[in-house]
């Protein structure tokens, strides 16, 4: 998405007023199938049992039900969030359903550091600015198996078609509701271009009335 603000934004502060009605809010908005559109993603992209998964911004955890029910307790999932309501959020969920395949750090992905191998990097609903976000997958990419790391973008757009002006008022009373961090001008992008054109083997595929998306590829590196 292209946003108006400066590249240095920091677009994780903009979640402490809004921690506490993220859920259901992003649920709202997709009629209580988040999880079912999230697992469609992760399956879509080749996510496979056993897998390490990079949560990139996973805020309080969304992804996590759909992630596990894949990876299962094999697998990893290493959960990064700036936010420190939304980490906290994440870390309660996360022990209520007794996930103990899980590792929680805080920071801007700017400045993740671990040595840990990851199979799959997952960004759901944090493309913010193609120059921020480009210098994350960048960052990301060299934490990734070079051999079969994917990387996998789950996120809003407006449909291309005539349903994009049924669902532009809905759409726009949620992000104002939230609060969130873009607004309906930056839904209008087209990410398989934006996001396609950085990475190889790419895959791309719309649902939810062309309003959810979920893009898969691999790093390239240089
Ligand atoms: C819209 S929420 C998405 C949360 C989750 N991935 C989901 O799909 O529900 C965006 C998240 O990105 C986090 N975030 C924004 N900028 C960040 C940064 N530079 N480093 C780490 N996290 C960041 C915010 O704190 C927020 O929790």
């Amino acid at each position: 998405m292209e946003q108006n603000q400066n590249s240095t934004r920091d677009f994780s502060l903009e979640y402490d007023s809004s921690s506490g009605k993220y859920d259901f809010i992003v649920n709202l908005f997709q009629m209580g199938r988040d999880r079912i559109h999230r697992t469609k993603a992760l399956r879509f992209a080749g996510l496979k049992k056993g897998d390490t998964v990079l949560d990139l911004c996973c805020g309080s955890g969304l992804s996590f039900a759909a992630i596990q029910s894949i990876i299962g307790p094999t697998g990893k999932i290493i959960a990064v969030d700036a936010n420190g309501k939304m980490l906290a959020l994440a870390k309660t969920l996360a022990e209520k359903n007794k996930w103990s395949n899980m590792q929680f750090i805080q920071s801007d992905i700017e400045k993740l550091a671990f040595n840990e191998k990851i199979d799959f990097a997952f960004f759901a609903l944090c493309w913010y600015d193609k120059t921020q976000n480009s210098a994350w997958l960048r960052k990301v990419s060299h934490l990734l198996d070079p051999e079969t790391g994917i990387l996998c973008f789950f996120d809003y757009k407006l449909p291309s078609n005539w349903l994009r002006y049924l669902v532009t008022p809905f759409i726009w009373v949620l992000v104002n509701w939230l609060g969130e961090a873009y607004g309906l001008e930056d839904l209008k992008w087209k990410p398989k271009e934006e996001i396609g054109s950085l990475l190889k083997d790419v895959n791309y595929t719309e649902y939810y009335f062309g309003v959810l998306f979920a893009l898969s590829g691999k790093p390239k590196l240089s």
